[in-house]
């Protein structure tokens, strides 16, 4: 979950790619979530076949992989509620992850208890990520079997796409003008009038706040009434990601993201917890909400997952566990049709709520 402050990128690297340190980012996030699965944090069979040398990738802190708990837990928690919702609507839903690197929620979704209530799972990167994430798809037989009959999958722009009946890999800079690029990577895969989930984990920081806004409102106009269909779906969105960066803690975190090349611009905007959710009530969404992951884990998390995770490993750093996770948010909102959104209620309540307290609740839980 932590921008790593060792390993700068090469000399060569830094002339020659500026973006190369951004793209690398997502390796920091595969190794963290490895370490967390090995660890026994999270459960997780599928990002091992996502990580180069799986095998041979040392575990991170005990800091790290708290952190990177509780980030999984509330994104789980979101999503799983997002996809029960259109169940219960009798709607399945899409999701579009964008900077979705080597995350492996598509997979979980699709071996878990809601594999059959959403219509499309797309994944969108850099090229240079995705072509490597549909190379490991064909190599490993245990991520290929999810997507669907062999026959059903393919490649496309020169492996750089991938797709399937529900899965789609999708190659593209989220930065360009989102009207050149995403109705021909999206205008055939997403339907209008279906509950659309947005995830953004850990990438709308590393873009300028006008890219940001100009891909949010591209959404936006697509599921509104007057533009693409006269019955849009429910637009939901998810955001995960550091603000607050004015202090000296977020100093420090910018120093360290600048010795790799990696700058933090999209967090400007963003100096407290209630400016999060502005970002989506001025793109006129119903409702929005964030929360620190320090909040999450002390509010939010049943007590037997806590107990369950304070006996992985001794973490000593409690206060600067604290001060990490006070700068890492989770922001949700939901944009409803004021005429065709009826069913409103369900939708305005959906956010990271107290789940009860139960001594098997874990089994029931996808993961
Ligand atoms: C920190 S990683 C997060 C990966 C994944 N969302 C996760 O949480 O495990 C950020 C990802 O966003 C992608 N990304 C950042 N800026 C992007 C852009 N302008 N266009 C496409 N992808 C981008 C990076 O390549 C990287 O895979």
């Amino acid at each position: 979950m932590l921008p790593p402050s060792a390993q700068p990128i090469s000399r060569r690297e830094r002339t020659q790619d500026a973006d190369a340190a951004i793209r690398q980012t997502d390796s920091d996030a595969a190794l963290a979530r490895l370490s967390a699965v090995r660890k026994g944090y999270l459960t997780d069979s599928f990002i091992g076949h996502l990580v180069p040398r799986s095998q041979l990738q040392p575990p991170r802190p005990p800091l790290i992989n708290v952190g990177t708990f509780v980030r999984s837990y509330s994104i789980d928690h979101l999503v799983e509620e997002w996809i029960n919702i259109s169940k219960q609507e009798h709607k399945p839903c899409q999701i579009v992850s964008l900077g979705a690197g080597s995350d492996t929620r598509f997979w979980r979704i699709a071996t878990g208890p809601y594999k059959d209530h959403s219509r499309v799972y797309a994944e969108l990167d850099f090229p240079e990520v995705t072509v490597k994430k549909a190379m490991s798809i064909r190599k490993s037989s245990q991520l290929g079997a999810v997507l669907g009959p062999p026959e059903t999958v393919s490649l496309a722009q020169g492996g750089m796409a991938l797709h399937s009946p529900k899965y789609h890999l999708l190659p593209c800079d989220l930065r360009k003008p989102p009207s050149e690029v995403l109705p021909s990577l999206l205008g055939e895969i997403l339907s209008p009038s279906s509950p659309t989930l947005l995830l953004f984990e850990c990438v709308l920081v590393y873009m300028s706040p006008e890219a940001s806004s100009n891909l949010i409102q591209w959404f936006v106009d697509y599921f509104d009434s007057n533009s693409v269909s006269s019955n849009p779906g429910v637009l939901g969105v998810i955001v995960y990601e550091m603000f607050g960066l004015q202090d000296s803690f977020g100093q420090v975190m910018m120093n360290n993201l600048r010795s790799r090349n990696v700058s933090l611009i999209g967090a400007f905007p963003y100096p407290t917890i209630q400016t999060l959710p502005e970002r989506f009530m001025r793109h006129s969404f119903t409702v929005s909400k964030a929360l620190t992951l320090r909040e999450i884990r002390e509010k939010f998390i049943p007590k037997s997952e806590l107990m369950r995770i304070s006996t992985l490993e001794m973490l000593d750093e409690v206060e600067e566990l604290n001060l990490v996770l006070d700068h890492y948010a989770i922001t949700w909102g939901v944009k409803l049709d004021p005429v065709s959104n009826s069913s409103s209620a369900a939708w305005t309540q959906w956010g990271i709520r107290m789940v009860p307290d139960m001594p098997d609740e874990r089994e029931s839980r996808w993961e």
